[in-house]
């Protein structure tokens, strides 16, 4: 049986390939990464505009969440504590969801802001084999379903401003006493995170974990080629997370500052 995620790339590839060359992707990859990544306190809400970069950011950095997410899971969680539904908040192309749904199943609800990359999304779901849709909404309106449930926010809270940020953590809250999971990435630079120690020591109190991760796993070829066109390091895998889950009776703290 061939893997989803190896027909889900060439499909991906063979799609915006259709529309732009290697070097046209890796360029809008290089500006992107510099603006996007580097700058992006200044550019916050523009930095996908444009088809070159939302190509780059669905060739390159899609695939790199996905995988990311994918092994933090592995690391995390058993793939038998499968969630119904799994919300993922501002999905992008819907990677982080569907990591999860394909880890240990359930159907995705993804929350994003922009039309654009929900239609991404919507390929991500068809070609991984994953039941999922979208919802075009700001998270801080997201009508929230009865716990329990998954909740994923990958890089994205960070997008998040102080209020709304706030807002979704009252809400991450409630919704793990009620008994679902939450996980949460950022990158492990803490830069564009100046609220991270607050939230691990948040999610610490609450019996979950805050975890800074290295993995070491390969990208596809074909994005691992992109990356280097556009002279980024994909070989540089990994990620902060915070894990929330339902507490049993009984069990103490799991918290510290885990290296993979
Ligand atoms: C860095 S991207 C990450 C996308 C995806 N989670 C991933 O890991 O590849 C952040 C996404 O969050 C979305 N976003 C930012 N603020 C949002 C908000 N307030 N409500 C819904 N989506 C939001 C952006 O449009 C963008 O697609």
């Amino acid at each position: 049986m061939p893997d989803p995620f190896d027909i889900w790339i060439a499909k991906l590839f063979d799609r915006w390939l259709s529309e732009l060359t290697h070097q046209e992707v890796a360029r809008a990859l290089k500006v992107l990464s510099r603006d996007y990544v580097q700058r992006r306190t200044r550019l916050r809400g523009k930095a996908l505009e444009g088809r070159g970069k939302q190509a780059a950011f669905a060739m390159y950095y899609a695939p790199r969440h996905f995988v990311i997410v994918r092994e933090a899971l592995k690391a995390l969680t058993a793939p038998t504590d499968s969630p119904s539904e799994i919300i993922d908040l501002g999905c992008g192309s819907g990677v982080a969801g569907a990591a999860w749904a394909l880890h240990c199943g359930g159907n995705v609800v993804g929350v994003e802001l922009e039309p654009d990359v929900l239609r991404e999304a919507a390929f991500t779901f068809k070609d991984l084999g994953v039941r999922g849709g979208g919802v075009r909404c700001h998270i801080a309106k997201y009508r929230w379903a009865k716990p329990p449930v998954g909740i994923v926010a990958a890089f994205t809270v960070n997008e998040l401003d102080e209020n709304n940020r706030e807002r979704l953590w009252r809400e991450l809250e409630k919704q793990t006493k009620g008994g679902s999971n939450v996980l949460i990435l950022e990158p492990l630079s803490t830069r564009i995170t100046p609220w991270w120690q607050d939230w691990s020591e948040r999610v610490v109190a609450l019996g979950g974990r805050a975890n800074e991760w290295h993995f070491d796993v390969k990208l596809p070829e074909r994005v691992h080629l992109l990356g280097k066109s556009a002279g980024l390091k994909p070989d540089k895998l990994g990620a902060r997370t915070l894990w929330l889950e339902p507490r049993p009776k009984g069990r103490g703290v799991v918290a510290g500052n885990n290296q993979d």
